[in-house]
């Protein structure tokens, strides 16, 4: 930890337990930036320090290793946190009661009788109190030292959630051999789909001269139970293997290694070509095959507990076997055969699809592609390859079905792949707790043998008995101080690492775990919170991706604003085929692309017939016409009408329960949350009214509640009265209010827009739609009369240049007393490219 986050730490700390003393404060708000994650170690207040009373005052560490170091450094840095104590350190086992870490082999050759019946293997871990010789000890131990460093977190975990560890006998066994993260990061320190500042790995194309962040990362991972990391984008840049370039991934590896965590790489398929210097990169060419032996050598020379590698090839333009008409097997296995000396494992993803399919032939399917190129190759691959699937079959949606090829692979090991960084699911900027989903996808039966196969237990290789198998998440932590710009979006890192550790856990239990060790114990903290995470992910949904249609999002660009027709009429396949009639891809075997036939015959017949699928997987599996009625009662039009305003309002409704939270939590951590849910309840409203109003145009069918179409209290700016701003086409239309916008354009240095205020006098909250581009910082200002009620910068780094879905943001100027005739201007100073454009605003009367 960087000593400038650690010393207002701690004067905060001091200051927190004065607070505590004159005023009983529950929870202290100490500043705080999100930097310590989940293992803050705060000060727990006296009564709850007193369960600890009786912990021991020393801890010994039989053996010696740089993981060991780090168990016994962060026990000693958690208790003194947590309880204001400072253990003292012995060499060898003391006469008086201590904390014990160590393997089990060096417990049990220190004292014999200490340890009897251990039931423990791989990285699992025990927690027990066990006497010897009239003295009881608290032990801590594994057959493996990253199991003991495990163990310690556990155990420092159940003290800041307040749980009693007297008498413990606790063993956890992790679900899975293989719970990895990857990350998109690029050698320049620019990051894929990352949304929290640069690489903490790269910049300028070299590892950074700084590696403290990557040691941080390592140790939250490693805290998570996380034990393997690739840290560059699977769109490999070739040059991460190049000789000059593997002292950099070793300076990784050094940060990585005292917390057990393992470096990997994505690596490029062309490589002995684009830099080996070989005229091919074809997989059966002997001479391609010794490229990957000979590199490997190298590389383990420096690394020598390197973990693996990770391949995307035949994938959205980047090249692979099928440049020769080779197989992924065929690929996957030449480096296998180069990593197996020594130990390592090959990620091949099955994320291989044609992104030129043709979009007017009803039988094609990009949700076909993973299961069609990989189930005919099961058997082939070594045995240290995963084949790394998406959760779904087509990309990281909000909702999808899980993919079939989970069970259609049992002679070949598999990964399950999930996001943690927000790609599809509002970047962060949303709030949309992802374990909720994940746990749905994780249980769900896939009907693969005579017992129960749900995905979790073939994926962790227990249901088709493969030696490896288990769960890749995609991070993408960035340079931010908080780490995934969101604070509450930790909460999905840190669910990811339990669930790969135990996917049996319930995600509300998860969410309450990290609650607690985010924000403390206060009961309202805890359960506001709590109730947040857990709803959060399905008011995601209801106003981004109706029925299992997608993510109706600006799929050819940012993936993040609305964009409902941009996934249409090309060749990337995540048609939801919306027309004037209906909606829906047809995948049944009856009249559609057959890819229910994929799944086992069970979840085949469920999905086949219309009335069995699931409403919310409705519009994935079949095509309905606007009219069809839902289980609800409801028709499907008037679904995607209820569910985008029931969502919006519901966003609006977290801005509310996290104000309940104010003085509660460090101011620092409410306002950021706070910023981020007021710019949700914002766009969410974007969303609700461009993915309404491209329904109802295309459909034709109205709202039964008069709503889509109608603004009461909206005042569109191009009806305003317009000094220097001009009316525009905003494209696509649904994205501004009425379709247009105005805009301060050059040669125009400042503009207004003004209208009259025609109500009752009283007190109103005024909304400014605005357009937020990250090419310039124009400046607004609000006046009622002359006055200056508000004024601000549009400093936002939103995903676009341009105005539309993705830059739309709202502000809210509350209480503001108004009187009938009021003259109310907003004035626009542009920058840079960024017109201070203005979409609309919207008067009404203050809530009581
Ligand atoms: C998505 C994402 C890409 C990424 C790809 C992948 O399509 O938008 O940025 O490269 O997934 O998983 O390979």
């Amino acid at each position: 930890m960087k000593a400038d986050n650690r010393i207002p730490r701690v004067e905060g700390a001091a200051l927190c337990g004065a607070l505590l003393l004159l005023a009983f404060v529950a929870n202290c708000a100490r500043a705080e930036t999100g930097a310590e994650a989940w293992l803050r170690y705060a000060p727990l207040d006296k009564t709850a320090a007193q369960k600890y009373s009786a912990l021991p005052a020393s801890v010994v560490v039989l053996g010696g290793s740089p993981v060991l170091d780090s168990a016994k450094g962060e026990l000693i840095r958690g208790v003194r946190g947590m309880l204001a104590r400072t253990l003292r350190e012995e060499k060898s086992l003391p006469p008086a009661s201590a904390i014990l870490l160590g393997t089990v082999f060096a417990l049990q050759t220190a004292q014999p009788a200490l340890l009897q019946n251990v039931n423990l293997h791989g990285d699992g871990f025990l927690l027990a109190t066990a006497q010897s010789q009239g003295v009881e000890y608290l032990i801590v131990t594994s057959t493996s030292e990253r199991g003991v460093l495990y163990g310690v977190f556990a155990l420092l975990s159940k003290i800041a959630r307040g749980e009693s560890v007297s008498a413990l006998h606790e063993t956890q066994q992790p679900g899975a051999p293989i719970r990895w993260v990857d990350q998109w990061d690029n050698l320049d320190g620019r990051i894929e789909r990352g949304y929290a500042g640069p690489s903490i790995f790269f910049e300028n194309g070299a590892a950074r001269a700084n590696l403290t962040r990557a040691g941080e990362y390592a140790r939250l991972l490693a805290s998570i139970g996380i034990n393997g990391c690739a840290i560059n984008n699977v769109n490999a840049n070739p040059h991460v293997l190049e000789d000059g370039f593997l002292p950099q991934l070793a300076r990784v590896a050094d940060v990585f290694r005292p917390w057990g965590v393992q470096l990997s790489i994505s690596v490029d398929l062309s490589s002995p070509k684009v830099i080996g210097g070989l005229d091919t990169f074809d997989p059966a060419d002997p001479r391609v095959a010794e490229w990957w032996r000979k590199k490997f050598d190298d590389l383990y020379r420096l690394i020598p507990d390197f973990a693996g590698v990770v391949v995307k090839a035949d994938s959205e333009g980047r090249l692979g076997p099928a440049t020769y008409g080779r197989t992924p097997a065929d690929a996957a296995n030449v480096i296998a055969h180069a990593l197996a000396p020594h130990g390592g494992i090959v990620f091949y993803r099955a994320f291989v699809y044609n992104h030129h399919l043709d979009w007017r032939d009803p039988k094609n399917d990009r949700a076909r592609a993973a299961y069609d190129n990989f189930h005919p190759l099961d058997g082939k691959f070594d045995d240290n390859v995963i084949i790394q699937i998406k959760y779904g079959p087509i990309d990281f949606q909000v909702r999808e079905p899980v993919s079939p090829l989970f069970s259609g692979l049992e002679k070949t090991n598999e990964a399950i792949e999930l996001q943690v960084t927000q790609e599809y699911t509002g970047q962060q900027r949303h709030l949309c707790f992802l374990p909720t989903m994940w746990k749905q996808v994780l249980d769900f039966e896939m009907h693969a043998g005579e017992h129960p196969t749900p995905v979790k237990d073939i994926v962790s290789g227990k249901t088709f008995r493969r030696p490896l198998g288990g769960f890749v998440g995609v991070v993408n932590v960035g340079m931010d101080a908080n780490w995934l710009g969101h604070p509450l979006a930790m909460a999905n890192l840190y669910a990811y690492g339990r669930l790969a550790w135990n996917p049996d856990l319930d995600s509300k239990t998860i969410a309450e775990e990290w609650t607690r060790l985010t924000f403390g114990n206060d009961p309202t903290v805890v359960r506001t919170i709590k109730f947040m995470l857990a709803s959060s992910w399905t008011v995601y949904e209801s106003y981004t991706g109706p029925l299992g249609a997608g993510t109706l999002t600006d799929i050819l660009g940012s993936h993040f604003g609305p964009g409902v027709e941009s996934s249409e009429r090309n060749g990337w396949g995540q048609w939801h085929r919306a027309d004037h009639d209906g909606i829906g891809m047809d995948r049944t075997a009856s009249t559609g692309t057959g890819y229910v036939d994929q799944y086992r015959a069970p979840v085949a017949k469920m999905y086949e017939s219309l009335n069995t699928t699931p409403d919310e997987l409705l519009l994935f599996f079949h095509h309905v016409p606007y009219t069809y009625v839902l289980r609800s009662g409801k028709t499907v039009i008037q679904h995607v009408y209820d569910s985008h305003y029931a969502g919006a309002q519901l966003s609006a409704g977290f801005v509310n329960q996290w104000q309940t939270l104010k003085g509660r939590v460090d101011e620092q951590r409410y306002g950021e949350v706070l910023k981020r849910l007021e710019y949700q309840a914002g766009h969410a409203m974007v969303w609700r009214d461009a993915v309404c109003n491209w329904f109802f145009q295309i459909s034709g069918i109205p709202d039964q509640l008069g709503r889509v179409g109608h603004y009461p209290g909206r005042i569109e700016a191009e009806a305003m009265h317009l000094q220097g701003y001009m009316p525009f086409d905003v494209v696509p239309r649904e994205t501004a209010s009425g379709g247009k916008a105005v805009e301060c354009a050059p040669p125009a240095q400042k503009c207004s827009a003004a209208f009259r205020f025609d109500g009752a006098a009283g007190k109103y909250e005024i909304d400014i739609e605005y357009f937020d581009q990250n090419n310039g910082e124009s400046k607004f200002r609000v006046l009622i009369g002359d006055k200056v009620v508000d004024e601000w910068f549009a400093d936002d780094r939103l995903p676009t240049t341009k105005p539309g879905g993705d830059s739309a943001t709202r502000r809210r100027i509350v209480g503001l007393a108004l009187r009938s005739g009021d003259n109310i201007r907003i004035e626009g100073v542009p920058d840079g490219e960024e017109h201070a454009a203005l979409d609309y605003v919207e008067i009404h009367a203050s809530p009581e």
